[in-house]
């Protein structure tokens, strides 16, 4: 039976670059899309950028250019990123769009009709200096918990802390530095409470995998708040009907962008939107996304959708985030790497394709992408055993047999490919095995199959020796035969590997010279046909690629975002998307971490006086988790500084160290001293370096 399938990936937001931690989720969607449309089903694929919100409107404003220039560049980066990694979507829209305000301001107005909607005058905080309210994210102040200087309004990064930012101390805009003041407005919000009854019988309907429905579970225990889904102005995004002046907050408008994405691909092939988005649809709908927005998907959207008359999500599948090298990705490892730096330094796109494919299962667990591992794997998985198989046997056929195949095939040989994928004695065909694999998303899985069947092929010619009965009088016919046999196994092979490597998939079909495989081309054989000359098919990794990539990648230390005594670790703008409090996105990094802050004159810099110093003792403080006291020589005086530097050094194995610091930074009093000066280190905001000088300074030299 035909299905038909509507599947969607999270929307990246369009202020940013796509890197290696999105591909995974790309890359799973991608490949279980193509899979399903191998399979003859109707699968339509559909994604866009998410494109409203404060930072985005701030982000462009800092470019000094429109919201709307800034979405139409990035979309065209993202989808070139995209395209260069073969994720192929059949439509990647905006949700900036007409269909999407539409579909946006009906769905709100049903939930209105519905009694769902309420308005409740809340009290925030607002920036009387830019005339705007501020999300938490944009609210920087001291820490209430560790007094770690500059932490964002709505946790510490110095020491962990939740908070809400009105128990920020000293809090200040980090949008023009103005101490914000207290301002209540009108905002609407989304009743979830009034859905719970749904939303936990949709919970058991089998629509999320079981440690989703866990974490479902604990969210009902903590009971549904009402959803907060209005902005003030000035805002960029959808206006809220009868409202004026009142934005939709750009996470209810940002799922509706699946459906809009949709309606613009329907309007494109003459495709019936109902059929798919009508309650009670016989359509499939599935939405892959990253574990760290589960609410909003398993929550907010089911219930949006079945209280405005919609069908609800079929399943939502959530993944897990990436490591590399077991670590968060990060830019002074060169490990956050953008998809533009990997394929600009020429790697391979489907050579991540085929790791991440191994590594993802069902599950929501984290990958890691180890890139030794990934050297080794795909050099001894794709080239030398997939690959290898064409290039031991195809020379044979076009110099000895004018590239033909055999015209039959003895019963032996014949036996040979039917066992092939198709009959394990007291198991599962491994191609019915690698199918349903796929289908479950245990990507890992099918291609432990597929290696299995190369391990197989592999020893098929290992034993058959054709360089040798190329070499022997009167073996021609046989030669043939085995060569025949081979590279009919390669071609089951590619069959196989087709929903992860797109791309030489269709170099094999060109050089078989075949239409396009299907999955049901496995019951067939390619006999008395003409392949075309072998074109190469894909090259080793050679490991000093991967260290140019690293390097390529790895953001040198900035001199400008001097850290602060206690708060050493600088971070960018963080665009906010998780109303609880969940752990980091994918990559860890979905923000843009070191922002370069404004310009300053050199006479502005030169007030700073840098010194090297001496460390000549550091000790814990009591009750402060990240703070060490340091005592430092400055070769004039001796000063105490307190910084935030615990989590990264043993104070053991600072003293003697020289270092850089501020000397003539104002003294600041804290719980517990005064901190004169401040050191400076580098930071990603998982690793802290303490910077210092080359070998021959001496305390109390000016840096300059
Ligand atoms: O977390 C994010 O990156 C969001 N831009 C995902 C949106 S997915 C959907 F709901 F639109
Ligand atoms: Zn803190």
């Amino acid at each position: 039976m035909t299905r038909k399938i509507l599947v969607t990936s999270a929307l990246p937001y369009a202020n940013g670059s796509i890197h290696l931690g999105h591909l995974v989720e790309y890359v799973q969607t991608d490949i279980w899309v193509r899979f399903q449309k191998m399979q003859g089903h109707e699968c339509w694929y559909v994604c866009a950028d998410d494109t409203h919100g404060t930072p985005i409107m701030l982000r462009a404003e800092k470019e000094g250019i429109t919201p709307e220039a800034l979405i139409e560049r990035v979309h065209g980066e993202h989808l070139r990123d995209f395209t260069g990694f073969h994720v192929g979507f059949d439509n990647y829209y905006s949700t900036n769009s007409d269909e999407n305000r539409q579909l946006s301001q009906g769905i709100y107005r049903r939930l209105r009709n519905a009694g769902l909607i309420e308005a409740r005058t809340i009290e925030q905080f607002y920036d009387p200096q830019k005339d705007m309210f501020l999300p938490d994210r944009f609210i920087k102040g001291e820490c209430p918990k560790c007094h770690a200087k500059d932490q964002y309004g709505d946790s510490c990064e110095a020491c962990g802390a939740s908070y809400a930012p009105t128990d920020l101390i000293e809090p200040y805009s980090a949008v023009s530095g103005a101490k914000p003041v207290r301002r209540e407005s009108e905002h609407y919000f989304f009743k979830l409470g009034e859905c719970e009854a749904f939303l936990r019988e949709w919970t058991r309907g089998g629509h999320l995998q079981p440690e989703a429905a866990n974490k479902m579970a604990e969210w009902f225990e903590a009971g549904l708040q009402s959803w907060d889904i209005s902005r003030d102005a000035p805002y960029f995004g959808f206006e809220i009907p009868d409202a004026p002046g009142k934005y939709f907050y750009v996470w209810l408008d940002a799922p509706v962008g699946y459906m809009a994405s949709f309606g613009n691909l329907c309007a494109q092939r003459g495709l019936d939107f109902d059929a798919f988005w009508r309650e009670g649809s016989e359509t499939e709908l599935y939405h892959f996304i990253g574990k760290d927005i589960l609410y909003f998907h398993a929550l907010f959207w089911p219930a949006m959708l079945q209280y405005s008359g919609y069908r609800t999500p079929t399943k939502i599948f959530a993944h897990g985030f990436l490591t590399v090298d077991g670590q968060k990705m990060s830019k002074s490892r060169g490990t956050f790497i953008t998809a533009e730096s990997y394929l600009k330094q020429g790697l391979d796109p489907e050579w991540l394709r085929y790791y991440y494919a191994a590594k993802l299962n069902g599950s929501m667990e984290d990958i890691d992408l180890n890139l030794e591992d990934f050297v080794a794997r795909v050099n001894s998985d794709l080239v030398g055993k997939y690959i290898n198989i064409a290039s031991r046997t195809v020379g044979f056929v076009t110099k000895r047999f004018g590239g033909k195949l055999c015209r039959a095939l003895s019963a032996e040989a014949q036996g040979v490919i039917d066992r092939f994928g198709r009959e394990r004695p007291g198991a599962p065909a491994r191609e019915a095995l690698i199918a349903a694999h796929y289908d479950n998303r245990e990507y890992g899985k099918a291609l432990r199959e597929v290696m299995a069947l190369a391990d197989i092929a592999n020893q098929y010619v290992d034993e058959q020796k054709p360089w040798e009965l190329a070499k022997q009088e009167g073996q021609e016919a046989r030669l043939h035969e085995v060569c025949t046999v081979s590279l009919n196994l390669f071609r089951l092979l590619t069959l196989y590997l087709k929903p992860v490597l797109p791309e030489l998939a269709e170099k094999v079909e060109s050089f078989l010279n075949i239409p396009p495989l299907k999955w049901t081309d496995g019951q067939q054989l390619l006999l008395d046909h003409a392949i075309t000359p072998y074109q190469h098919l894909m090259t080793r990794i050679d490991p000093k690629q991967i260290d140019a990539l690293v390097a390529a990648n790895r953001e040198n230390l900035k001199a400008a975002p001097a850290p602060e005594p206690h708060s050493p670790v600088r971070h960018g703008e963080k665009q906010q998307h998780s109303p609880s409090p969940q752990s980091s996105p994918v990559g860890g990094e979905r923000a843009n971490v070191g922002a370069i802050a404004p310009m300053v004159s050199i006479e502005d810099f030169a007030k700073i006086d840098l010194r090297i110093a001496r460390i000549v003792s550091a000790e814990h403080v009591e009750g402060a988790d990240k703070l060490l006291r340091l005592t430092l020589d400055i070769g004039t005086d001796t000063r105490t500084v307190f910084a935030g530097i615990k989590t990264a050094y043993a104070p053991e194995l600072l003293v003697g160290r020289l270092t850089v610091m501020v000397a003539n930074l104002a003294p600041r009093k804290m719980r517990f001293g005064e901190s004169r000066g401040m050191v400076l280190a580098a930071g990603d905001g998982g690793s802290l370096y303490l910077l210092g000088p080359d070998e021959g300074a001496r305390p109390g030299m000016r840096v300059k």
